[in-house]
């Protein structure tokens, strides 16, 4: 089976509250989005990138993307939700994807993935019947609140991980779920309300996705800093 691509950027980035949608913000010299693009297009496993862009989106146009090569395809069929965003995607490459094929979905918002963050994900659900996603576990102790604001419950955390992205399902699967899926905020949640398991594959905390101005000082020293 092949392996594609499907970058969700038709978000307007409210909580970073830039003059622009953050994936085209300034990261390193490059805009945000081009970092997890220019991973995914030089992945050998991954053979086509798409992007799902904003209808109308001039802000792309604005730069130069040619540095990624021929897998990188830009559709402009955003929609209201992110699961709108990458259903549209789904259904605009329908043509070109086979029902065994694997779709890997990943945000925009998230410029640190890296190499082995593919590698792992893709190695390790190579032969799985569902598919599953990168997630870490939780550090943190949690709290359930009341209508109050006060302590309802302390919830064990040692179950508990926080899904990040790519999320790999087979692309008949995902799009199947995520045509009868409503409000759901990442492709895990569809195919579990479609009653199956994703597996949680471990990744780690520095593929982190970028929504407050902080993040945004944290991706610049994860690249940085990284062993290349
Ligand atoms: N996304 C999308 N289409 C939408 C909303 C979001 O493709 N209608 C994308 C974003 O561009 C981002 C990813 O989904 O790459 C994760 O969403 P999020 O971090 O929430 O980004 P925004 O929706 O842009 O930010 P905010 O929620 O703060 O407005
Ligand atoms: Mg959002």
């Amino acid at each position: 089976p092949r392996h594609f691509a499907i970058v969700p950027a038709a978000g307007s980035g409210t909580r970073m509250g830039a003059d622009k949608p953050k994936q085209y913000l300034p990261l390193l010299g490059r805009p945000l989005i081009h970092h997890a693009l220019a991973t995914l297009c030089a992945a050998p496993d991954i053979d086509r990138v798409y992007v799902v862009l904003s209808v109308g989106d001039a802000e792309w146009m604005r730069h130069d993307w040619s540095a990624l090569g021929p897998k990188l395809v830009p559709l402009f069929c955003g929609g209201p939700s992110r699961a709108d965003s990458v259903l549209a995607g789904l259904r605009a490459i329908s043509g070109e994807a086979a029902q065994s094929d694997w779709v890997l979905v990943h945000d925009a918002a998230r410029p640190c993935l890296a190499p082995w963050h593919i590698d792992k994900l893709v190695r390790e659900l190579a032969h799985d019947e569902v598919g599953g996603l990168l997630a870490v576990p939780v550090a943190d102790t949690l709290k359930q609140a009341d209508g109050h604001r006060r302590v309802a419950a302390t919830v064990p955390r040692d179950r508990l991980w926080q899904a990040q992205t790519p999320q790999m399902f087979r692309y008949v699967m995902l799009r199947r779920a995520l045509e009868s899926a409503h409000g759901v905020t990442d492709e895990a949640s569809a195919i579990e309300a479609a009653g199956l398991h994703p597996r949680l594959i471990e990744g780690d905390a520095t593929n982190l996705k970028v929504t407050f101005p902080l993040d945004l000082h944290l991706a610049e020293w994860i690249l940085q800093n990284r062993e290349r």
